[in-house]
């Protein structure tokens, strides 16, 4: 057995999966053998989330039976909808929403089943609560009046609706449905296996979930999306871009919305997702956070050969679109939820405890001295 310690488990593949394929190599990502721009395209989140948890794209009267199933459980308990508004209004979103699956665990009468099925109950009410209370907390934390979900909605479109009691044009909110497929599932991303070690231990699918909204939160991770944006704002015009990237280079800063431990020539996802900035920037007669994108990007490439990320294009979508900053995060888990759950389901199917070993470099075996001797 090598004791070579492989840090970060660079390229150890410690699993098998069904769920999602991603081919750096040919720049492709797919689920459950879709590629995702073909999805984004020819299908809405719904009929992707569906994908994702039962492996096949769903006919006609599926996806009525799970779009009914969804908007059924879209509403919270007035008990979640008090504590949401009686978060501390300086909380970061990421904790309320970490908080938010906690307490629908509480809540949950299967909390403690895992059987399949079980799960699957448990995932659909996390997928259509979770949004609900996110976009309360989004409301209450201005002191507004909190927006319950709206029937006959899709599920971007109520997310809009319940954020600002309006759904935004249609091209408002195709964007925004992309950017939920795309970030729907990404095999074996840190939350991902955050989720599918704590599950190893035939813990709960809340506690699994909870578990990776923490670890989505970290700014190497999904908070991506949300430094991005600082970043922008930091740099303020397009005039300053150049200097600002050239500065951050200099002193070998990290530029958040670039690089990817496993895409080296580009995320397979960026394309799409900039190709839908540009709309939404169109839209909004926006000049300056599409110019300061071009610019940043292409030095980051030239310079460094380093490439955008999926994060990168979707932090400026978000703004555009009106969205608080810290929220740009907890829209990333309303999406990835479902690829979550999916890893979790399937790590129960053909479940071993995961438990690496360490390489020791401590003190050497001494014996113990008494108090008054040390
Ligand atoms: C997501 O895994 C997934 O699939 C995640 C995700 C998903 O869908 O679940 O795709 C979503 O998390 C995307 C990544 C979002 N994170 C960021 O944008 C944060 C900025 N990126 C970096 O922190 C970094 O690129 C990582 C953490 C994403 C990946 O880094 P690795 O694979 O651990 O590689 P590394 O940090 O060791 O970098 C290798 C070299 C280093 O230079 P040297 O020390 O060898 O000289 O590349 C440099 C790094 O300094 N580098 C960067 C950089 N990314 C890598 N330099 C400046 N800015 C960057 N963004």
């Amino acid at each position: 057995m090598s004791d070579e310690v492989k840090k970060g488990l660079l390229g150890i593949v410690v699993d098998e999966t069904t769920i999602s394929q991603v081919m750096p190599d040919i720049n492709s990502l797919t689920y459950r053998g879709y590629a995702v721009q073909d999805l984004c395209e020819k299908c809405n989140f719904e009929e992707v989330a569906y994908l994702v948890l039962n492996g096949e794209l769903p006919n006609k009267n599926q996806l009525k039976k799970f779009k009914n199933q969804i908007e059924k459980n879209r509403n919270i308990s007035i008990n979640l909808r008090e504590i949401v508004k009686h978060m501390p209004k300086k909380s970061h979103p990421m904790d309320v929403a970490r908080t938010i699956v906690s307490v629908l665990g509480l809540e949950d009468k299967e909390t403690n089943d895992n059987s399949p099925k079980a799960n699957m109950r448990k995932v659909i009410r996390i997928f259509a609560k979770t949004p609900t209370a996110i976009a309360a907390f989004f409301r209450a934390r201005k002191s507004k009046k909190i927006i319950p979900p709206k029937k006959n909605l899709s599920f971007a479109e109520n997310f809009f609706y319940m954020c600002f009691g309006k759904v935004p044009n249609k091209d408002i909110v195709k964007a925004f449905d992309v950017s939920l497929i795309l970030y729907a599932e990404h095999s074996f991303n840190v939350s991902t296996f955050t989720a599918r070690t704590i599950t190893s231990s035939l813990s709960d699918i809340h506690g699994a979930i909870t578990g990776a909204i923490a670890s989505l939160k970290g700014p190497l991770h999904g908070g991506a999306n949300e430094e991005v944006m600082h970043m922008m704002n930091k740099i303020k015009k397009p005039d300053n871009a150049l200097k600002w990237i050239n500065n951050a280079l200099k002193k070998k800063e990290v530029v958040m919305g670039f690089g990817h431990r496993v895409y080296k020539k580009g995320d397979s996802r960026v394309p799409t997702m900039e190709k839908y900035f540009k709309k939404v920037s169109k839209i909004n007669g926006d000049k300056k956070f599409i110019k300061i994108y071009d610019i940043v990007k292409s030095v980051m490439i030239e310079r460094k050969n380093i490439h955008p990320n999926v994060d990168y294009p979707t932090g400026p979508t978000y703004h555009l679109m009106g969205f608080d900053t810290d929220f740009f995060t907890p829209i990333f888990v309303i999406s990835r939820i479902t690829g979550w759950s999916a890893h979790i389901i399937e790590q129960h199917a053909a479940n071993k405890l995961i438990r690496p070993l360490s390489k020791y470099s401590g003190p050497d075996h001494r014996k113990v001295m008494l108090l008054n001797q040390r």
